[in-house]
């Protein structure tokens, strides 16, 4: 529940004819509506180039049912929600589209006898952050630094220089604390949980470190492909699309220290440590710790599907990535020599994102050869999407005479568990930011931090085209190069069964 006396809130959605508005935001404002999260007075306002207000009602309407996670409204809640939305026709770089803004606030904060907190939230490419972060400033609707909030999407700039740029376009107007910079993973229950597990245990966090872990993998893998946004893609690539926030996000949760209070400037801190410390990539030893991969065509659940060069708006000779597989190492006294294995792509053969922590095999093994037919290592699986929960696989007896020994998990399901589904992540982060919080974004050092380390990569990669694309087969699990990664130093991915581990 938000607290009993919340200032009011002004929503407004810079691109509010874009993909995401109507698949994620809106849809997460009426469910927070509907769960009683928003404070009483409330406004969402959509600007865009085009259309109008009735339109702009019933397109998010029609797509409720799709992209909401409670599926279609219901009328009465519906008509409630309706009735606070706005829209703005016009351009972002036009001194009228904010002094229409200013005009509808001022009206509603009149309305309300008090003044609401803003969030400009920036549905928009990073070019255009610049434009309209200034006029923002400069029709004063940026400067109250408790109040004024803007939110900024990835991708946050396409390379360190580029993100710096970004960043001091908005800090013209805005001071760090009023800049929200999206992961949508760090609004994901499961990932959040990372903390919880970790450090409101005894016991993991004794075990958590080089002298028992032997290494950490982390996937995030899609069945999808590029889908319709080979435009965006093509620009982008995997590494930028989702190494450089998502799965380092994740390793910073899994490798950072404790806090002594849990509150949003101490946990930033410790993830630009994690960060920080990470082994740089730059150096002709490293390189070989980046693999890349293109998909090319094959099955998907049983459908002939095509290549990402024969994808909408894909170039047909692109060398953009689909697949990146990274060893990276952390420098410090917890995670000296602990590999930390990421890898993420699409058209893989399934949905799942998932963190490995595998420990060490025993010092020294009792039990003879051939009393297993494999020894498995003890592994702490987080299960994160779709699947959500915590498996510990360990080794036991099998009933019946004689020694022989099998490994078996203990299974937690989050949704046996609290019988309830997990909220979708963009109904936590968009509660966070309308109360102010800013514990689940990144601050501009963890952005730098996670650009320095994909950096080099990016240049390497730019300087050496990849002559071997496309070179897995969509519906497998990446190119033969990223098991080497692995098989060099004696070790596997871990992929899941086709119907989980
Ligand atoms: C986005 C990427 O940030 O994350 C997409 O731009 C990707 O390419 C998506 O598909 C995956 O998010 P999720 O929540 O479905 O795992």
């Amino acid at each position: 529940m938000p607290p009993l006396k919340q200032p009011p809130v002004i929503v407004a959605i810079f691109g509010a004819t874009g993909d995401l508005t109507k698949r994620k935001l809106v849809p997460a404002l009426y469910n927070l509506f509907v769960d009683s999260e928003l404070p009483k007075g409330f406004k969402i306002i959509g600007i865009g180039r085009r259309g109008d207000l009735d339109a702009f009602r019933s397109e998010m309407l029609e797509n409720m049912a799709k992209f909401s996670r409670r599926g279609k409204p219901e009328d009465a809640k519906w008509t409630e929600f309706a009735a606070r939305l706005e829209y703005i026709t016009g351009d972002f770089e036009a001194p009228e589209t904010y002094a229409k803004l200013k005009a509808i606030i001022d009206a509603a904060e009149t309305a309300w006898k008090e003044p609401a907190s803003r969030v400009y939230y920036l549905s928009v490419p990073p070019a255009v952050f610049g434009t309209i972060s200034d006029q923002l400033g400069q029709t004063g609707l940026s400067a109250d630094t408790h109040r004024d909030r803007v939110v900024v999407e990835k991708p946050f700039g396409r390379d360190l220089e580029s993100s710096e740029v970004l960043n001091s376009q908005l800090l013209k107007s805005f001071a760090e604390n009023q800049i929200y910079r999206i992961d949508h993973y760090l609004g994901k229950e499961t990932v959040q949980n990372i903390l919880a597990l970790r450090f409101a245990n005894a016991l993991f966090e004794p075990i958590w470190n080089r002298r028992y872990v032997d290494h950490v993998q982390i996937t995030v893998a899609e069945d999808v492909g590029v889908e319709k946004r080979g435009g965006y893609y093509e620009t982008s690539g995997a590494l930028r699309d989702m190494v450089q926030n998502h799965l380092l996000q994740l390793m910073c949760l899994v490798a950072l220290e404790p806090l002594a209070r849990f509150e949003a400037e101490g946990l930033r801190n410790r993830k630009v440590d994690v960060l920080r410390a990470v082994r740089d990539l730059s150096g002709s030893d490293r390189h070989s710790y980046s693999i890349r991969g293109q998909y090319g065509p094959g099955l998907s659940e049983g459908q002939l599907v095509k290549g990402y060069r024969q994808e909408e708006a894909v170039n047909p000779r692109s060398g953009t990535e689909t697949y990146v597989a990274m060893k990276l190492h952390i420098d410090n006294w917890r995670w000296q020599d602990v590999p930390f294995y990421l890898r993420t792509g699409k058209r893989l053969p399934r949905k799942f994102s998932q963190v490995v922590v595998q420990f060490r095999d025993v010092p020294h093994q009792m039990f003879p050869s051939g009393s297993s037919d494999n020894f498995e290592a003890n592994r702490l699986i987080l299960n994160l999407q779709p699947e959500e929960g915590i498996v510990l696989r360990f080794q036991a007896k099998e009933p019946g005479s004689g020694m022989r020994l099998r490994g078996v998990a203990m299974d937690f399901n989050y949704e046996e568990q609290f019988h309830a589904e997990s909220r979708e992540a963009y109904e936590t982060l968009l509660q966070e930011v309308i109360e102010g919080d800013t514990t689940l974004f990144m601050r501009a050092d963890q952005e730098k931090a996670a650009w320095e380390i994909v950096d080099p990569v990016l240049h390497n990669w730019a300087e050496n085209s990849a002559t071997s694309f496309p070179n897995y087969a969509a519906g497998t699990w990446g190119p033969e190069v990223a098991d080497l990664l692995l098989a060099k130093d004696g070790r596997s991915w871990y992929n899941p069964m086709p119907k989980y581990v």
